[in-house]
């Protein structure tokens, strides 16, 4: 099974996606990788979204497809029947940090403070999504964390934008950055595939080259 951290490399930037239709998913996921965008977050927001998983997934797009607001273990079981790559939860629950490691996907928790990092890392996780990223402290708090967490890596998202993301990849503890302005809901609702991949592109810009470590 891959790793989390394989998937988090592939774009510096993630899109955090809402989907209200399936059947725009796979033209939206075609848009962003024309924009040069390889890896997806559709979050469990909406009856659509394990059915726009499926579509993703079933359509064969360069791109990896992962589940986002993943708040159960049924969420993480429906997930990977789906086909999406991956799960990601907007924090954590002692129940799903120890069904994570068992899963068929891998699973990536998320953290707010230090406290919820110490038992995310006590859990035996090294990578994690840092949400709401901007409210719970933005880059002083991930600069903040390096010190005493030298190894754990993050995906920032909440709150980030076109213009704030490059100060957050820049921080070498940041494997990648999400959010959900490369996908406006007007411009989803508009099927407008040329804005989408416009932002893509600039969001793919966003660092030259992928991040190792
Ligand atoms: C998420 O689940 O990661 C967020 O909803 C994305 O946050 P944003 O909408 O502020 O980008």
């Amino acid at each position: 099974m891959a790793e989390i951290a394989d998937y988090l490399k592939l774009s510096p930037v993630m899109p955090v996606v809402t989907i209200e239709d399936a059947s725009i998913a796979a033209d939206l996921a075609r848009a962003f990788v024309r924009g040069g965008i390889r890896v997806i977050e559709v979050t469990l927001r909406t009856p659509a979204a394990l059915r726009a998983i499926e579509e993703i997934a079933r359509a064969k797009i360069d791109i990896v497809v992962g589940a986002g607001t993943v708040l159960s273990i049924a969420d993480l079981h429906a997930a990977a029947n789906a086909g999406a790559s991956f799960a990601i939860s907007p924090g954590a629950t002692p129940t799903l940090l120890a069904a994570g490691p068992m899963a068929t996907i891998p699973y990536l928790p998320a953290v707010a403070t230090a406290s919820e990092l110490m038992s995310g890392l006590a859990a035996g996780y090294r990578c994690f999504k840092f949400f709401p990223a901007a409210a719970a402290g933005g880059i002083p708090m991930l600069k903040s964390f390096a010190g005493p967490f030298p190894d754990a890596r993050f995906c920032p998202t909440g709150g980030i934008s076109q213009e704030t993301v490059k100060s957050y990849l820049d921080l070498p503890n940041v494997l990648c950055a999400g959010g959900s302005w490369l996908s406006p809901a007007d411009v989803l609702a508009a099927r407008d595939w040329v804005k989408i991949e416009a932002l893509a592109a600039k969001a793919a810009a966003s660092r030259g080259l992928p991040r190792g470590g």
